[in-house]
């Protein structure tokens, strides 16, 4: 059985991902095609070409299109909610209520025109809406290989109305136990203070988290914008998650907090630097959220977590690396299982699971994210020769015990090789890796391509074999979802990785999932005595990751970085260096 999802429901994060009789095939993000990042506004057409085109499938085999998005009918509490706390602007309230389900059915006739533009045919085919928190739970439970009665979490802005999911899953089935609705949302109270703090909302909440460390949570109390009681909690729409005229307005542009926030906190913040007061909002924001996320998932799933200890999450939230260490400590968490592509991208894989679930066809456990399009190295060599201005290049004989030697030397290199991943981080497939035991790489990789701010801290791949030593602990992370302490003994041997608090965001490598990328690290640890790379996404600042030779090779000369690796063959452009 074939089941085709689509995502792209919410306006960004379009993707598609296939299954065949259980089997995640293939997966890809439209911005990846289109080099737009989050492909805002647009739909999956060229990720659906790609998955169809990895799977070898005709469009007219596809039995089963699932979308994340679903009608909402006007028995749920959702729109009545909704309609209630949005009084103070009657015509978002009035629409809840009398065409509630007006984008459901926007995003239908886009979907529909899709498939019969594919060929896939909207007529023919079976088409299965998922409700999006469902979607989002499912690309955690289906995904996660648990088998025990597993706690689920979905944490976002929002889908159609609900912004928070608490269920469990038991024997392949979902079960809902408590949502929650717009403007009750805690990735949308984040999300305006990201906003607040001078980035994009649906990027920027990385940067917020990544700047939180520096500051103190205890200068402002940032309680006033969640109350908090007994299981529920509000959001204060005076001051954040606000609609209409009660947006704080600049240049022509209309923000999620309001006028009462700025009286409270102060003009908004400009520019790359870290500075106060700033840095003591991030980290009061990430303190709200932890204390809040922890207190509701005490509540309504602490029993089951006692039981079997085993929580699946996802949600754009669950991109908050620092949130999830603090739940995998939580007492009685034995393995928190946290989907890659979190956020909406996900939600194509969910919805396509859940539909094939719904169908009688189990799906399998994820096991890695390289889904998406691959290229051999004489297709790498032919975008080379057809590039718009001449490509130094070289066959390598030995490609991971050279790459060594050059990131050994202090040498940052941008490494393109196997499937593009699914999902927001390069985990060493397209990647700009360092030395992080070599002091300054960081500055290096950022005075040659990422731009990035300075303060941002950039993480770590490493062997499986030595991760436990590091990290202190044996749990599972082979997606850089959880940030973990590192083990002082190891803080000054890999520096360039280790954030202002101690922690490092670690992907843990395998060699069944990544044999070239462990292998790589096996020939770092030979040369440095650490088996760690710094590893950090293979783009430039604001742009998509690399998705084919051609996008490795227009970033590459659009940087100043010296060395591109692209599977067996080595580019360079400056004649000191060795080729
Ligand atoms: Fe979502």
């Amino acid at each position: 059985m074939i089941v085709l999802g689509l995502s792209g429901a919410v306006n960004h994060d379009a993707s598609a991902a296939l299954y065949i009789d259980g089997k995640l095939v293939a997966a890809a993000e439209e911005e990846r095609f289109l080099r737009d990042k989050h492909a805002k506004g647009k739909m999956p057409y060229e990720a659906t070409k790609f998955c169809l085109e990895q799977a070898g499938i005709r469009p007219d085999q596809i039995d089963i299109v699932a979308f994340p998005y679903a009608e909402i009918g006007l028995k749920s509490p959702a729109r009545w909610h909704y309609a209630k706390r949005h009084w103070y602007a009657p015509d978002r309230a009035l629409t809840a209520l009398f065409s509630g389900n007006r984008r459901y059915w926007r995003n239908h006739r886009n979907v529909m025109k899709l498939l019969d533009d594919l060929g896939i045919g909207a007529k023919r085919v079976k088409f299965v809406p998922v409700e999006h928190h469902l979607a989002h739970a499912s690309s955690a439970y289906h995904l996660s290989g648990f088998k025990e009665k597993t706690a689920i979490i979905g944490i976002d802005g929002k889908g159609e109305y609900a912004t928070t999911f608490f269920g469990y899953g038991e024997n392949g089935k979902i079960h809902k136990i408590k949502e929650f609705y717009d403007p009750d949302s805690l990735g949308g109270v984040y999300g305006a203070l990201t906003e607040y703090l001078g980035f994009e909302m649906l990027d920027g909440e990385f940067k917020v988290m990544g700047m939180a460390p520096y500051g103190d949570p205890k200068r402002f109390d940032f309680s006033r914008l969640i109350e908090y009681k007994d299981g529920e909690f509000k959001v204060n729409t005076k001051l954040v998650n606000v609609v209409g005229t009660r947006r704080f307005k600049k240049n022509g542009k209309g923000y999620f907090f309001s006028p009462e926030l700025i009286e409270w906190l102060g003009p908004m913040r400009e520019g790359d630097e870290k500075d106060e007061p700033y840095i003591d909002y991030a980290a009061s924001i990430q303190d709200l959220l932890e204390k809040t996320a922890l207190k509701l998932i005490d509540f309504y799933l602490g029993d089951i977590i006692k039981e079997t200890g085993k929580i699946a999450y996802a949600g754009g939230v669950a991109l908050n690396v620092k949130l999830n260490q603090r739940i995998i400590a939580m007492p009685g968490v034995k393995e928190l299982f946290v989907q890659p592509a979190a956020s909406d991208a996900g939600t194509a894989i969910g919805a396509a699971s859940y539909a094939s679930q719904l169908a009688g066809v189990p799906v399998e456990k994820m096991e890695h994210v390289y889904l998406g399009p691959a290229y051999t190295t004489e297709q790498c060599i032919e975008a080379c020769e057809q590039y718009e201005q001449p490509v130094k290049w070289r066959r390598m004989a030995n490609v991971t015990a050279e790459t060594a030697k050059i990131l050994a030397d202090g040498n940052p290199v941008s490494w393109f090789q196997g499937h593009m991943e699914f999902g927001p981080r390069a985990l060493g497939n397209r990647s700009i890796l360092g030395s992080p035991s070599h002091p300054g790489v960081a500055d290096r990789i950022n005075a040659q391509i990422k731009y990035r701010e300075r303060w941002r801290p950039f993480c770590p791949s490493m062997l499986d074999t030595i991760a436990p030593e590091i990290l202190q602990t044996d749990h599972p992370s082979p997606y850089m979802t959880f940030t973990f302490d590192v083990a002082e003994s190891w803080k000054s041997r890999i520096p360039e990785v280790v954030h202002e608090d101690g922690t490092a965001r670690a992907q843990i490598v395998t060699k069944a999932t990544n044999p070239r990328y462990y292998s790589l690290l096996q020939e770092m640890e030979k040369l440095t005595g650490n088996g760690v790379v710094l590893n950090t996404s293979l783009n430039r600042r604001g742009e998509p990751m690399v998705c084919s030779p051609t996008d490795a090779l227009n970033m590459f000369f659009g940087s100043d970085l010296e060395y591109l690796v692209m599977e067996d063959i080595l580019i360079t452009k400056d004649d000191h260096q060795p080729i």
